[in-house]
C-alpha cells in the first residue's frame, strides 16, 4: 500500500447539504446547545472500531450523527460494509462446521452488507443462493481466468450461471454462504476479486472494448482502467477509505469516437481527444449520467482537462469529495450530479483539484471533427491495427453463460487468439489477436454455433437485465422473455440494420431501457380485464458521439403481445419487412 492509500482525506469544504452550522446542535427549546463529536458517538453507543464513520472526515461524522440520514447510512453507521471482507469467509467457515446456523445471522449482513463483499442474497427469488459481482477492469479476461470463473459456479449444478453486465462485468449465481469462501479463494487465486462491485462503492470501470487494438484509438484504455481500479480496490484487497460513499459512483474511459464507455451515462466519464496544442492525448471530463426511478439525466461538461497520469490521482480525489460532501439524507439525490449541480461545475472542478494538491485543474478542450462518425459494431470478424490480426466479436445472448461456456471460450482464446477474451457492455465476447489464416478454422468451432459471429440485426444488438428469475425488484422475466422475442421477430421480420433492444426488469434500469433503440421495461399490464406482466415501451436512444435517451412511447404492452407489437414497430420504424 502506498503512503497516497494512507492518507485519509485533504481539505474539507462544508457539504452543500448540511443544513446546520458545524458542530453546532440546536436543542428542542431553540437554545444552541453545543456537542461535540465524541458526545454524539457516546450517545448513540457507535462501536467506532466497526463503524462505517471511521474513515470519514470528522464533519461528515458529524452531519450523518446529526442529520435525518437515510435508512442504508444508519446500517453503515453501525457496522461498516467493509466489515464483511474478512466476516464472510469467516462464516462461511463456521457455517460450515455447524458452529453457526443460517438463522443465527443477522439480516443486515446478509442481505446489505455483504454486498460489499460483492455477494448479492437473492432472498427473494432463490432464498440461500447468492450473486457473486466481479470486478473484471473493462472486460479484459485470461483463459485461466474464465476457467477459474467456470470452475466456481459448475459444482452448483442448474442453480450455477453467470451473466455478462451492462459494466462489462460478470455476475456468478447459485453461491452459497457456506462455500462463499472458498469462490473467494479462486478469484483471488486467478488475479479476480468481488470486494467493493456492490453497494456504496465505485462499480466496474469500463473502457474500450478493442483497447489495444483499435486502429481509431486514441490511446490504450487498459492500462489506465487497471492501475484505477487497483489504486481504488487496493489492488482487490479493499480499501476502507473510500468504500463509504453517499451512493455508487460509475466511471467510465471513452478512447475513440464511438464512447463505447457510454460516458453521457456515467458518473464520471474521461472522453479522449487530442490537445489542439501540445498535441498530446488527455481527457476531456464529463459528470453526472445516472438513472433512477425518479431522475434520469445524460451527463453535462465537467469543465476538465486531464493528462493521462492525472486518471487516478482526479479520479480518487473526486471520490473524496463525493464521500465527504455528498447527500446523504434523500438516497434518490445522493448520485454524484446532485453534488455537482449544488457546487457549481467551476466549484467543484476546484475542490477535486484542491485535494489533489492543485489550485485549479485547466477547463476542457474543443474538438471539433469535420466529418461524422458512426458507432461502430463489433461483433463479427475486424481487422485490427496490427498487421495481419483480426478480432472476432461473438454475440452471447442476453450475456448468460454456464460453466461449460467458459471453458469452450477459454479453449478458443488459447487455441486462435492471445488467450485472453474481452466482454462487452452490450453483453458479448470478443476474441482478440486471430491470425487471418485462423478465421475459418475458428467459425467451425461449436461454440460459435452457439455464440453467433454474424447473428440477426436484433439478435446482435440485444441487451437485458437480470429479471424476476433472480431479482427482487423485477416487475417482469426478462432474459429468456427477450431471447424467444428476439428469436420470433428475426424468423418473422427481415430486419435491414442493427436495431439495439435493451431490457430492463424494473424502472432501475440495469439493463438501461432509455438507451435502446427500443427500450422495454417491465410494468405491470392488462390483458382481457386482468393484470399480467407487461412492459413499458422507450423509443429512441442514440448512443456515441451524439447522445441522447429513449423516452416513453407506449405505457404497458402485456408481455404476450410483445412479438406483434415489436413487429409493427421495426416494420414502422425500422425499415423491416415480413419475410
Ligand atoms: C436504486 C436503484 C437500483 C437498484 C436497487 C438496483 C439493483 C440492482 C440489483 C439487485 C442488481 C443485481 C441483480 C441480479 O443480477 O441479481 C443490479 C445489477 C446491475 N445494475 Fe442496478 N440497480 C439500481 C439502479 C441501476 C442503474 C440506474 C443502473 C445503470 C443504468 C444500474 C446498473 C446495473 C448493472 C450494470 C448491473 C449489473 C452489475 C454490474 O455490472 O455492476 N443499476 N442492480
Ligand atoms: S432493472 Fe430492476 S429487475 Fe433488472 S436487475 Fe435492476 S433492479 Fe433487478
Amino acid at each position: 500500500m502506498t503512503t497516497r492509500h494512507l492518507r485519509l482525506s485533504g481539505p474539507v469544504a462544508r457539504s452543500p447539504f448540511q443544513s446546520a452550522p458545524r458542530h453546532v446542535v440546536r436543542a428542542a427549546a431553540g437554545t444552541p446547545e453545543t456537542k461535540t463529536l465524541a458526545d454524539l458517538i457516546a450517545e448513540q453507543e457507535i462501536d467506532m472500531s466497526i463503524s462505517g464513520l471511521r474513515h470519514l472526515p470528522e464533519d461528515t461524522q458529524y452531519r450523518i450523527l446529526t442529520g435525518k440520514v437515510n435508512p442504508f447510512e444508519k446500517k453503515k453507521v453501525k457496522k461498516g460494509g467493509d466489515a464483511m471482507w474478512t466476516e464472510v469467509e469467516e462464516l462461511a467457515k463456521l457455517l460450515r462446521s455447524g458452529q453457526v446456523a443460517w438463522e443465527d445471522l443477522d439480516l443486515d449482513d446478509v442481505d446489505v452488507r455483504m454486498k460489499w463483499s460483492g455477494l448479492f442474497h437473492r432472498g427473494k427469488r432463490t432464498p440461500g443462493k447468492f450473486m457473486q459481482r466481479l470486478k473484471v477492469s473493462q472486460g479484459v479476461l485470461s483463459s485461466e481466468q474464465l476457467r477459474g470463473l467456470g470452475s466456481i459456479i459448475a459444482p452448483y449444478g442448474d442453480d450455477g450461471c453467470a451473466d455478462i453486465t451492462t459494466r462489462a462485468n460478470i455476475q456468478l449465481r447459485g453461491i452459497t454462504l457456506d462455500k462463499a469462501d472458498q469462490s473467494m479463494e479462486t478469484l483471488r487465486s486467478i488475479g479476480l476479486s468481488s470486494l467493493m462491485s456492490g453497494m456504496d462503492n465505485i462499480r466496474n470501470i469500463t473502457g474500450s472494448p478493442i483497447a489495444g487494438i483499435d486502429p481509431e484509438e486514441l490511446i490504450d484504455s487498459r492500462p489506465l482502467c487497471q492501475s484505477l481500479q487497483d489504486h481504488i480496490t487496493n489492488y482487490g484487497k479493499g480499501n476502507a477509505e473510500l468504500t463509504n460513499l453517499p451512493r455508487k459512483i460509475n466511471v467510465g474511459i471513452s478512447t475513440s469516437r464511438d464512447d463505447f464507455a457510454h460516458c453521457h451515462i456515467n458518473d464520471v466519464g474521461l472522453k479522449a481527444v487530442v490537445h489542439p496544442d501540445s498535441g498530446e492525448v488527455g481527457f476531456n471530463v464529463e459528470l453526472g449520467g445516472y438513472f433512477s426511478i425518479k431522475r434520469n439525466t445524460m451527463s453535462i461538461p465537467g469543465e476538465t482537462y486531464i493528462r493521462p497520469d492525472q486518471v487516478n490521482d482526479y479520479v480518487r480525489s473526486l471520490m473524496e469529495v463525493f464521500r465527504d460532501l455528498g447527500e446523504r439524507t434523500d438516497r434518490q439525490k445522493a448520485r454524484l450530479m446532485w453534488l455537482v449541480e449544488a457546487v457549481g461545475v467551476k466549484e467543484f472542478r476546484k475542490l477535486v483539484a484542491q485535494r489533489m494538491g492543485l489550485d485549479d485543474l485547466p477547463g476542457e478542450v474543443h474538438v471539433s471533427y469535420p466529418d461524422a462518425f458512426a458507432r461502430r459494431d463489433v461483433l463479427g470478424i475486424h481487422k485490427q491495427k496490427q498487421e495481419g490480426k483480426y478480432w472476432v466479436g461473438a454475440c452471447v445472448p442476453a450475456g448468460r453463460m454456464f460453466a461449460r461456456d467458459f471453458d469452450d471460450l477459454a479453449a478458443v482464446a488459447d487455441k486462435y487468439g492471445d488467450g485472453t477474451v474481452r466482454v462487452t457492455v452490450e453483453q458479448n465476447v470478443i476474441i482478440p489477436n486471430v491470425d487471418e489464416a485462423d478465421l475459418e478454422a475458428l467459425q467451425k468451432e461449436e461454440v460459435f454455433q452457439r455464440f453467433e459471429i454474424f447473428p440477426g440485426n436484433v439478435t446482435r444488438g440485444l441487451v437485458s437485465c437480470t429479471g424476476s428469475q433472480f431479482c427482487g425488484f423485477a416487475l417482469a422475466e426478462t432474459k429468456n422473455t427477450a431471447m424467444e422475442v428476439t428469436r420470433q421477430l428475426e424468423q418473422e421480420l427481415e430486419i435491414p440494420d442493427l436495431v439495439r433492444i435493451h431490457v430492463t426488469g424494473c424502472p432501475n434500469s440495469c439493463g438501461q431501457a432509455q438507451v435502446g433503440d427500443i427500450g422495454l421495461m417491465g410494468a405491470p399490464a392488462k390483458k382481457d380485464g386482468k393484470g399480467v406482466e407487461g412492459y413499458r415501451i422507450f423509443l429512441g436512444g442514440e448512443i456515441g458521439e451524439n447522445p441522447a435517451l429513449a423516452t416513453e412511447f407506449e405505457k404497458a404492452v402485456p408481455a404476450s403481445d410483445l412479438v406483434p407489437v415489436l413487429k409493427g414497430l421495426l416494420i414502422e420504424k425500422f425499415g423491416a419487412t415480413a419475410k
